[in-house]
């Protein structure tokens, strides 16, 4: 089958983690993927029918291409949405990449006052504290953020727990759950109502089997 440019869908996928969930996810739908997806380098790649055109993407950079139009929809975890607040639409839980958004630090830190947080979530930190009436200072590091209370540099950090073996390798704990996160399916509006059949077709094929994917492992 060929397709017109006009007709065919671009989906940003984001690299890393969720990747292999998100192709195993897809080909459960039905939805064209090239078979060399995860093992090329290349950034662009086409469907074999030619209806999907897939753009490979740091996580953090989904959201902006989707809301810029560069892609019509994008596959990206909740915690990257948040500290985005990009103008786009959320279609889909997908229900991979579950994990949680934690408030964590020492042990014994437990009881004593915040002052200091680090975080590469700045927005999700920042508002949190602020909900609570707390007054922190906030503190960007990139990756690795387990080290700061270790090493002194803030009281508590504020970051993703999947299934807990960094913080507990790392002598650290949970000292609260700030919210539940999942990967989403998402779409640049303009799309959303232009292409409004070719969306609601994969849309309606991912909620399919992500409903039977729940039921199964429930
Ligand atoms: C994420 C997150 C935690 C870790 C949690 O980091 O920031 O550090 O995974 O996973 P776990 O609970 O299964 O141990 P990632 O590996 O993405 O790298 P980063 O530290 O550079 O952000």
């Amino acid at each position: 089958m060929t397709v017109n440019e006009n007709s065919q869908l671009t989906v940003a996928l984001s690299k890393g983690r969720i990747m292999t969930d998100t192709l195993r996810l897809l080909k459960a739908a039905g939805i064209p993927v090239p078979d060399d997806l995860e093992e090329s380098r290349k950034l662009i790649l086409e469907s074999p029918d030619g209806s999907i055109r897939y753009i490979l993407a740091k996580p953090v950079d989904v959201p902006t291409y989707v809301e810029y139009g560069v892609a019509d929809l994008g596959i990206v975890g909740k915690d990257v949405l948040l500290e985005a607040e990009r103008d786009l639409y959320e279609l889909l839980d997908l229900g991979i990449g579950r994990c949680r958004m934690c408030v964590c630090g020492l042990p014994e830190a437990h009881h004593g006052t915040v002052k200091r947080v680090a975080s590469k979530y700045m927005r999700i930190a920042a508002d949190h504290f602020r909900n609570q009436g707390q007054q922190v200072e906030v503190i960007f590091l990139n990756g690795s953020v387990e080290l700061a209370p270790l090493i002194g540099l803030t009281d508590r950090i504020v970051d993703l727990v999947e299934t807990g073996r960094t913080l507990a390798e790392n002598g650290l704990v949970i000292h609260e759950e700030i919210l539940q996160i999942s990967t989403r399916l998402v779409a640049n509006r303009m799309s959303f109502r232009l292409k409004s059949e070719q969306i609601d077709h994969i849309t309606a094929r991912l909620r399919d089997v992500t409903a039977k994917s729940f039921t199964v492992g429930e």
